[in-house]
């Protein structure tokens, strides 16, 4: 595989309830309240300025058997939230929970059959209110009822959502966990899919063309290994050479805008990323018209047929492609630095991205930032810089640490909760 274009990124640039989405009232939201009235009134009066300038934003989230919850009932204010707690206290549920309104599996990539509460009746809901741009308060909901576990069901507002794939026009998300840790350092897949999370919070049709490519795909796969009709193969290769040329666009405008994205004060806390795309398909569209990529593209899967059915997998396109990322100021590959600037390099990234995002014009689908463990690497100067950056940012934000010290310097400016015994409650700073 060929590199494209070397790009740079940086500061950067770089109880056994029947479980239905949104099936709550206000009448059970007696932790929400608690969690409002923990706010002072003049950070509640900040929390209202904050609101009508930089509009939407999460109100509430209420869960029903959700992982550790058997029920939790959230108000929000509009602040950064910081959760602090114990390990095993719940923090992570509760950002993996936000994460599932929204495609795909959240930030654990978990099964369906992991999320409801062991001990509870077999389904789950998440639901979520949200106040949009307008003041207007949407809904939203996603959960299995216990009768069909395996069955994704999303709401949104009063109406059954074709799938979670729909949430993506009304909110997006970015997202860093502990996990991502180890991103420089394992497979491609998981740098790619972050590759595709920072592109689809740019374009929520990034997701649209991912599921048509991924269909396309598996459907050409299962005809080829069955020896059916050629013509049918064609009209597949054409479908993912369309989806697939338009997903690598995608990728590479997400890395020349991380390029130039410059976000203010990061430069001199979180390292400036060089960033390149491993991929045949964005390597070509360096060079060639997306018409012809997709004519050469569809071409070659056209002559591979024999390969893939014996690879039982198509060898060629932007499911193979990779995320390739340099420390700039060392010169070197991101795999070969330390955990501590990988992980400065990742925060690098991601706020790179977010400022991508504030700088279009369309707020209709605002972004939430969900920054797992965040503090954990971080000396002080670096935590209470990247507080300041979240919050000049704009964008909803919600952090996780286990001490909530890690958080204290932030005062009123953030909202604090603490993770304790299956609940969430707010926490006193002294
Ligand atoms: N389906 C489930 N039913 C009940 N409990 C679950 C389920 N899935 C996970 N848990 C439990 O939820 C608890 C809280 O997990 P979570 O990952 O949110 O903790 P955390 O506060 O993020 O901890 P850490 O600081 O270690 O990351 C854990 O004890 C976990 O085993
Ligand atoms: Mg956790």
């Amino acid at each position: 595989m060929s590199e494209a274009a070397v790009t740079s990124a940086g500061p950067a640039h770089a109880g056994t309830a029947p479980a239905r989405p949104d099936a709550s009232s206000g009448a059970r939201g007696a932790a929400s309240h608690d969690a409002l009235h923990g706010a002072s009134h003049d950070a509640q009066e900040n929390a209202s300025a904050r609101a009508a300038c930089r509009g939407a934003r999460l109100t509430r989230l209420i869960l029903n058997d959700f992982r550790s919850y058997a029920r939790a009932d959230l108000a929000f204010d509009g602040r950064p939230v910081a959760i602090a707690g114990a390990n095993g206290a719940g923090k992570t549920n509760i950002l993996e929970a936000i994460s599932l309104i929204g495609p795909g599996r959240g930030v654990r990539g978990a099964r369906l059959d992991e999320l409801p509460r062991i001990g509870g009746a077999g389904g789950w809901a998440v639901s979520a209110r949200f106040m949009d741009a307008g003041g207007d308060e949407r809904r939203f909901g996603v959960g299995a009822e216990p009768s069909r576990p395996a069955r994704r069901v999303c709401r949104i507002d009063d109406a059954a959502a074709s799938g979670p794939g729909a949430f993506s026009d009304h909110l997006r998300f970015l997202w860093l966990t502990p996990a991502m840790d180890r991103l420089f350092m394992e497979g491609a897949g998981e740098r790619r899919r972050f590759l595709d999370r920072m592109t689809l919070a740019c374009d929520p049709a990034h997701g649209r063309r991912a599921s048509a490519f991924e269909q396309a795909m598996r459907q050409r796969q299962r005809l080829l290994e069955e020896g059916g009709d050629p013509a049918l193969a064609s009209a597949l290769e054409i479908q993912m050479a369309e989806n697939g040329v338009a997903i690598a666009a995608g990728r590479r405008e997400t890395a020349a805008r991380l390029a130039a994205a410059e976000v203010a004060g990061a430069a001199d806390l979180f390292p400036a990323a060089d960033i390149a795309l491993e991929g045949e398909l964005e390597a070509a569209l360096a060079d060639a018209k997306a018409a012809d990529v997709e004519e050469d593209y569809a071409a070659r899967l056209k002559t591979r047929r024999r390969l893939d059915a014996e690879a039982g997998r198509a060898l060629l396109g932007p499911h193979r492609s990779d995320l390739l990322v340099y420390h700039r100021g060392k010169g070197r590959p991101a795999r070969l630095c330390s955990t501590g600037e990988q992980k400065a390099l990742l925060i690098g990234l991601v706020l790179a991205n977010a400022r991508i995002v504030a700088a279009q014009e369309s707020a209709d689908a605002p972004l939430i930032l969900l920054l797992d463990e965040i503090a954990a690497h971080l000396d002080p100067d670096r935590r209470a810089g990247l507080f300041s950056i979240i919050d000049a940012l704009g964008f909803q934000a919600f952090m996780t640490g286990t001490d909530k010290a890690l958080f204290a310097a932030w005062g009123e400016r953030a909202q604090h909760l603490e993770a304790c015994g299956g609940a969430l409650h707010p926490a006193t700073l002294t």
